[in-house]
C-alpha cells in the first residue's frame, strides 16, 4: 500500500458523520437525581434521598456502595476529591487525597543507576499512598451530613455481605485482572472463586463487608486503627510496602477554598491543588472564550484545532507549577490572570499546529506571600455535590488487603517518579510534582459545579485520568456553545491532547473525513483510541427540571425522582 493512501485510510477509520437529529434527553426527574457509575449505586443513593437525606447523605452512601459494586475504582483504599455547594449557595471542597507514606522519597522509584522503573510505582505495595476515602466520607458527614452514620454505611453492607449480580463490564473487568490479583497477592482474596466471571454471576466480597462493619460502628477508626489498620500494616510487609500504622493514624483531610472563575456569564466552582484540574479546566475555558465556537460547530477541524492549542499551553503549565500547594507555591493566581492567558494564546495560528516542544510552560514571577469513578447529586432542597474518587489505575495497585477485602490504590504514580518521565498517562512533572513524605500527589479529577445568575446550572465530573480535564471542558462546552442536551453532551465522541506526547487523540467516530485531513494538514498528529472519559452529569433545564447525563460508555446510570 502506498504510504499516503495507509495513512488516508487511518485517518478515515475513526471518522464519523454530521447529521441533524432530534435532541436526546437523558433521565428527566422533578426534585433529585443521582448519577454514577453502577445502576445499583445510584440506587442506593437515591433511597437515601427519599428517606429525606441530603446531597452530602447521598454521596457518602453512594461512594460505600461503589467501593462494593465497582471495586475498579469505587473505594475504601483509595482517596478523592468533593466540591459541595448548598442550597444557600456557599461552596466548599474536601480534599481527601492520598498522602505519600513517611518513609517515601524521590528515589524510591528509581534503580541503582538513576533510572525510573514505573512498574513499582504502578502496581503491587509500593505503589500505594495512604488512604484517604473514609477519612474523607467521615469528615464530610460529620460537617454536612443529615442522616445517622450507621445508615449511609449499612446499604454497601449489605449488598458485600449478601451478594450481588455482575454486569457484562464488571465482568470482564474481574477477568481481567486474575493474573495479577494472584501475582501480586500472598494471600489470595477471598473473592477470587471464579477464573472466569459473566454477567449474571452473582458475587460477595465478605471480608470488605466485615470492615465496612467496623466503618460503621467506629467510623475512621473503623478503619485507621483496629483490624483494619493492622490488616493493612501486615499487607504491607508481606509486599514490601512502607505504609505504617502511625501513616495511617496521622492522615488528614483538607477543606480548602474552592476554585471560583467565570466562562462568559457562567460561574464555575472547581477543585483546586493538590488536583490540576480547576485550574486547568480555568486556563482552557478563558482561552477559548472569546472565539466564535458555536459558530464553528462541534468537532470540526476549526474547533477541535482551538481546544489543541488551548491544551498544549494548559497542560505544559501543569506539568510545569501544578503540585500540592501544601508542600510548593503554585501561581494559582497568575495563571489564571487574563493577561497572561491572553499572552499564552498570542501565538495561536487558526492555520496550523504549534509543534509541542516549541511550547513550554509560560513565563511566571512569583510572589512572597487511567480508573476512578464520579457521582454527580443534587437533592430536593437544591444543594449539589460532585465527587471525583480513584484508586488511579483500574482495580488500583491490584493489592486487596487481606482479611479487609479491599483494593489499594497505586496513586504514587500520580507523582513525577523522576523529572521527565511520564506517568501511566503520559502526563510529565516536575520539581512540583515531586515525592516527599505526607504530600499528595497531583491529580487531575475535576468535579465541578456550574452556576448561572447565583442558581445551579450543572454539576459535572469524569474519570479518565489526564483526559479528565478535557472531558469536563467539552462537556460543558457542549451544553453552553453546541446547545446540547445532558445526556448529548456526556455522549458526544471526545477529543484530547495534553502537550505531550505532541497527538490529538480522537475517539472512534469523533471527526468527520474533512475535518480529519484538515487538522492533519494543519500538523496534527491524530491519533485514534476508544473511550475517553465516562462523564456522569446533572443539568438544571430551564424549568427547574434535573436532566441526568449517564455516560453510555459504561455502566453509568442516572436514577431520582
Ligand atoms: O488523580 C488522577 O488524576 C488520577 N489518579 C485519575 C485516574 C483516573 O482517572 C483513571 N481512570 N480512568
Amino acid at each position: 500500500m502506498k504510504p499516503w493512501f495507509f495513512f488516508l485510510f487511518l485517518i478515515i477509520v475513526g471518522c464519523g458523520h454530521r447529521a441533524p437529529k432530534k435532541p436526546i434527553s437523558g433521565r428527566i426527574t422533578d426534585s433529585a437525581m443521582v448519577v454514577s457509575a453502577h445502576p445499583l449505586a445510584s440506587r442506593i443513593g437515591v433511597g437515601i434521598l427519599r428517606r429525606g437525606g441530603n446531597a452530602v447523605d447521598a454521596a457518602i452512601a453512594t461512594q460505600f456502595a461503589l467501593a462494593v459494586v465497582y471495586p475498579s475504582a469505587g473505594n475504601i483504599g483509595g482517596g478523592g476529591f468533593m466540591v459541595l455547594r448548598l442550597k444557600d449557595g456557599t461552596a466548599t471542597t474536601l480534599d481527601y487525597r492520598e498522602r505519600a507514606p513517611a518513609a517515601a522519597s524521590d528515589t524510591m522509584y528509581l534503580d541503582e543507576n538513576g533510572d525510573a522503573i514505573p512498574a513499582l510505582s504502578e502496581r503491587g505495595h509500593l505503589a500505594s499512598g495512604v488512604p484517604g476515602t473514609v477519612a474523607g466520607l467521615v469528615e464530610a458527614h460529620s460537617k454536612y451530613g443529615s442522616m445517622s452514620w450507621a445508615e449511609l454505611v449499612q446499604p454497601a453492607i449489605d449488598i458485600a455481605l449478601n451478594g450481588f449480580v455482575l454486569t457484562q463490564k464488571e465482568a470482564e473487568n474481574l477477568n481481567e485482572i486474575q493474573d495479577d490479583l494472584k501475582d501480586l497477592n500472598s494471600v489470595l482474596p477471598e473473592f477470587l472463586i471464579n477464573e472466569v466471571w459473566k454477567a449474571g454471576d452473582s458475587i460477595r466480597y465478605t471480608d470488605l463487608g466485615h470492615t465496612l462493619e467496623r466503618i460503621r460502628d467506629h467510623g475512621a477508626a473503623g478503619f485507621y486503627e483496629g483490624k483494619t489498620a493492622d490488616d493493612i500494616v501486615a499487607e504491607m510487609r508481606r509486599g514490601n510496602g512502607i505504609i505504617t500504622s502511625e501513616d495511617l493514624r496521622s492522615y488528614k483531610v483538607a477543606w480548602r477554598d474552592p476554585l471560583f472563575f467565570t466562562y462568559k456569564d457562567y460561574t464555575v466552582i472547581s477543585m483546586g491543588p493538590p488536583s490540576s484540574g480547576g485550574v486547568a479546566l480555568a486556563q482552557l475555558l478563558r482561552s477559548v472564550e472569546r472565539y466564535p465556537l458555536n459558530e464553528w460547530g462541534h468537532n470540526t477541524a476549526r474547533s477541535v484545532h482551538l481546544l489543541t492549542e488551548a491544551e498544549r499551553r494548559a497542560y505544559a503549565d501543569r506539568s510545569h507549577y501544578l503540585g500540592d500547594s501544601d508542600f510548593v507555591q503554585v501561581p494559582v493566581e497568575n495563571l489564571l490572570s487574563p493577561l497572561y492567558l491572553s499572552e499564552r494564546m498570542k501565538n495561536f495560528n487558526a492555520e496550523k499546529a504549534t509543534p509541542s516542544h516549541e511550547i513550554k510552560a509560560g513565563p511566571i514571577t512569583f510572589h512572597e506571600s487511567k480508573e476512578t469513578t464520579h457521582l454527580s447529586i443534587v437533592d430536593s432542597q437544591g444543594s449539589a455535590v460532585a465527587v471525583t474518587t480513584t484508586l488511579n489505575d483500574s482495580f488500583g495497585s491490584r493489592v486487596v488487603v487481606a482479611g479487609s477485602g479491599f483494593f489499594l490504590n497505586d496513586e504514587m504514580d500520580d507523582f513525577s517518579i523522576k523529572p521527565g518521565v511520564p506517568n501511566m498517562y503520559g502526563a510529565i512533572g516536575g520539581e512540583a510534582n515531586k515525592i516527599e513524605p505526607g504530600k499528595r500527589m497531583l491529580s487531575s479529577m475535576t468535579p465541578s459545579i456550574v452556576t448561572r445568575n447565583g442558581k445551579l446550572f450543572m454539576v459535572v465530573g469524569t474519570p479518565g485520568g489526564t483526559t479528565i480535564i478535557t472531558s469536563v471542558f467539552q462537556t460543558i462546552l457542549n451544553v453552553i456553545e453546541h446547545k446540547m442536551t445532558m445526556q448529548e453532551a456526556v455522549e458526544a465522541k471526545r477529543v484530547h491532547s495534553q502537550w505531550l506526547p505532541d497527538s490529538l487523540y480522537v475517539e472512534t467516530g469523533a471527526l468527520l473525513v474533512d475535518d480529519s485531513i484538515s487538522l492533519s494538514l494543519m500538523g496534527h498528529a491524530i491519533r485514534t483510541r476508544d473511550a475517553i472519559g465516562r462523564v456522569d452529569a446533572i443539568l438544571i433545564t430551564p424549568d427547574g427540571k434535573l436532566e441526568g447525563g449517564a455516560d453510555p460508555r459504561g455502566d453509568d446510570t442516572a436514577d431520582g425522582y
